[in-house]
């Protein structure tokens, strides 16, 4: 097949939706959501990275990011892998309504948590640490390393619950015996009477790493997962000495974006020459906000709770529509050029450059 025959790549300018192929379960409560572009496209992304989904629910419309959990090596399809969550609504809404030859909106992918693949690139060495659903990310890039950078030299410390928790515990475990410079581990808080656990129990703790990868100062590290476990495993990588320059983690949590604020900056009064006006037309609020200010700080300085995701202009998640006023927006991939156009803006990085007026 000649370059000619291929279909052409999934623009995000052009391409929004999405169409669920398959839905594979993982675990009890995990499920992987295999897509593809409605019309035939090849995706173009970086191991690790975010695609933001948008489900209408209850006639209300919600954004949601979720990490790609396929490699860029296989480029016909992508898939998300989604753990159900108590409370959230659009991975719940995923396990219960999506169905192969259902479309979704998607936006991306995006975001900087990802390997640097660049053809020269010195070979390195890694090590993948991930808990529960943060498994994710680092799945694509130890599949992408896999498929492509065969002798790779890569440690990836799983954590989980249980073993009835392990999401890919096969397919990893597949994976190690293909690529015997790819070491897998699993740890498990605790096992079960159906299913007794014969490798680390417990949490990821020092003993553990210096036993599993004595060699941790030589790697570069990729750390998902909740917030308390990314702080322990930074705590565990800066008393083992590495290089913190060569630690990533996700920076933020996707699977409790439904529930928390984005961190806004605090010392929004300190700045500001100018203060425009910003009326909400759906809330019927009005706060003033100003030049050095993206609309979103000030709106929850207010004490107005508005969605947001990242609050760095990735994610696409507080995405309105710009009645009149201009702003000075430096966004990072959360919107398209054509939604600019048509008068969408993302509040979490737009600041006024005159009053506003806000459909929300
Ligand atoms: S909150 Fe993510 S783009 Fe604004």
């Amino acid at each position: 097949m000649t370059d000619i025959d291929l279909p052409p790549f999934w623009d995000p300018e052009s391409d929004d939706v999405l169409v669920c192929r398959a839905v594979r379960r993982q675990t009890h409560d995990v499920a992987t959501f295999v897509l593809t572009a409605a019309q035939p496209r090849r995706f173009r992304y970086r191991p690790g990275q975010f695609m933001t989904f948008t489900v209408t629910i209850d006639g209300v419309e919600i954004h949601r990011c979720y990490t790609l959990s396929s490699s860029p090596s296989r480029p016909d399809s992508l898939a998300i892998t989604v753990k159900r969550v108590p409370g959230g609504p659009v991975s719940n809404w995923l396990h219960d309504h999506l169905r192969p030859g259902m479309e979704i909106a998607a936006l991306g992918p995006t975001g900087d948590f990802t390997l640097d693949l660049s053809h020269d690139a010195a070979p390195e060495k890694y090590l993948f640490l991930s808990a529960g659903s943060g498994i994710t990310p680092v799945m694509s890039m130890a599949r992408h390393l896999v498929d492509t950078r065969f002798d790779a030299d890569a440690v990836f410390l799983h954590s989980a619950r249980s073993p009835e928790d392990l999401i890919f515990a096969r397919e990893l475990a597949w994976m190690a015996e293909q690529a015997p410079s790819l070491r897998v581990r699993s740890i498990c808080e605790r096992d079960t009477p159906q299913n007794r656990w014969p490798g680390a129990m417990g949490r990821l703790d020092a003993a553990l790493l210096a036993r599993e990868v004595p060699d941790l100062r030589e790697r570069r590290l990729f750390v998902c997962g909740p917030d308390g476990y990314r702080a322990s495993a930074r705590a565990l990588a800066e008393q083992a000495g590495l290089d913190m320059a060569r630690f990533h983690e996700e920076s933020f949590d996707f699977g409790t974006l439904a529930t928390q604020d984005p961190e806004i900056p605090a010392k929004i009064e300190a700045l500001d020459a100018a203060r425009h006006k910003v009326s909400f037309t759906r809330s019927r609020r009005e706060i003033e906000c100003g030049t050095d200010t993206p609309v979103l700080a000030a709106a929850r300085a207010a004490g107005m709770r508005l969605p947001a995701s990242c609050a760095k202009g990735m994610c696409g998640t507080c995405k309105c529509r710009l009645v009149s006023g201009t702003v000075e927006m430096k966004h990072d991939g959360g919107i398209r050029q054509r939604e600019i156009d048509q008068g969408m803006i993302l509040i979490c990085c737009a600041r006024p450059t005159s009053d506003l007026v806000i459909e929300r």
